[in-house]
């Protein structure tokens, strides 16, 4: 009984350190607590989300609250090999109805600074910009390799439709209506930056949704 017990224990633990971990004190962080870049606003979530709409503009899914990029062309991937045919343009996003990409590159296309709010947090309107060498500038804006720029024609291709017939057309792709694994990382059939990372949980450096060893995450969807 008692080692019944102390396995049982055993797998509770391990489960339970398996768990995802918070965003609260990771690069996401960038209040206070994360030490960087605001230093004078305390709230985390704010910078991505707000809890009350302050206008029309931010009427986003998931209560968006970070200024979106005004970017009007990024490009996008093509290849001599590539099968998908509706890779689009994340470029000239609308606040309201842009590809959950597009919320990655409010920061990540390295034009809007980081702490550009539609509604910023009432405790500080306008919150404080410390330069972080070689990471963040004194204008908020990203600098560091995590700059992806404004060029996605070299990046792996995102805002495109993975179905059956995709798979098919390639050979080589596991098939998102028969395999869960691969349907999990899609949103709306389609991949999109999330596909590969969750910005909540900084567990698998750089945000990944899973482990990478051995590549993991390439050969859910790939097979090679
Ligand atoms: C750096 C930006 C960023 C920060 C900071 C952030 N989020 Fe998010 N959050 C996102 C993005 C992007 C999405 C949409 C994509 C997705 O679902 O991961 C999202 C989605 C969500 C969702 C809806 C989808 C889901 O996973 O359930 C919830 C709830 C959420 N965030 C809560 C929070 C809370 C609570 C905090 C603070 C502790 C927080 N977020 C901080 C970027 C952020
Ligand atoms: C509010 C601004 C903001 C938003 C929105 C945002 N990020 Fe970030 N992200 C940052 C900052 C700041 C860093 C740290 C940059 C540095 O210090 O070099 C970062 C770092 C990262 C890194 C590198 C992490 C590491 O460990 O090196 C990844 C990957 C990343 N973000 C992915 C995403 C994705 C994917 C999304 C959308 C789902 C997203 N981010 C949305 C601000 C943001
Ligand atoms: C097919 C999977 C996949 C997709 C889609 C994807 N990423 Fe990544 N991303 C990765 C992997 C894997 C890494 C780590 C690369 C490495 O370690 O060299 C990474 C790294 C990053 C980094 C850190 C780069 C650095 O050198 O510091 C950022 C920032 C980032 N991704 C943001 C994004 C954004 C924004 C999007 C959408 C436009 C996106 N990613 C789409 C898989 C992906
Ligand atoms: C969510 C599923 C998914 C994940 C995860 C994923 N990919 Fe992809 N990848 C695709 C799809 C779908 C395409 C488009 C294939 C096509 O249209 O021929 C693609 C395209 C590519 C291409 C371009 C192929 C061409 O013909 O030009 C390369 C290379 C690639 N992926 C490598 C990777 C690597 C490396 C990783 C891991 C870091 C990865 N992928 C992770 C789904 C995924």
């Amino acid at each position: 009984m008692k080692r019944v017990l102390i396995i049982c224990l055993a797998v509770l633990v391990t489960a339970v350190m398996a768990n995802a971990q918070t965003i609260v004190g990771s690069k996401h962080d960038l209040s206070t607590t994360g030490g960087t870049p605001a230093t004078d606003v305390t709230r985390v979530c704010v910078f991505c989300h707000t809890p009350h709409q302050a206008s029309a503009a931010n009427g986003q899914y998931p209560l968006w609250n970070h200024t979106l990029s005004s970017t009007a062309s990024y490009g996008t991937y093509s290849s001599s090999t590539l099968d998908a045919t509706d890779v689009t343009d994340l470029g000239g996003a609308t606040a309201g109805t842009a590809p959950t990409s597009n919320l990655c590159l409010s920061c990540h296309d390295g034009t809007v600074s980081v702490a550009s709010m539609y509604n910023p947090p009432n405790e500080d309107t306008t919150p404080t910009i410390t330069a972080i060498s070689g990471r963040i500038d004194s204008g908020g804006l990203i600098i560091s390799t995590a700059n992806l720029g404004t060029d996605l024609t070299d990046d792996h291709p995102v805002n495109f439709t993975y179905d059956t017939a995709l798979a098919t057309a390639d050979g080589a792709l596991n098939d998102p209506a028969t395999d869960t694994a691969v349907a999990a990382l899609l949103i709306n059939s389609k991949v999109q930056c999330t596909s590969c990372h969750e910005v909540h949980d900084p567990t698998n450096v750089p945000f990944l949704v899973m482990d990478n060893t051995a590549s993991a995450l390439c050969t859910t969807c790939h097979i090679k």
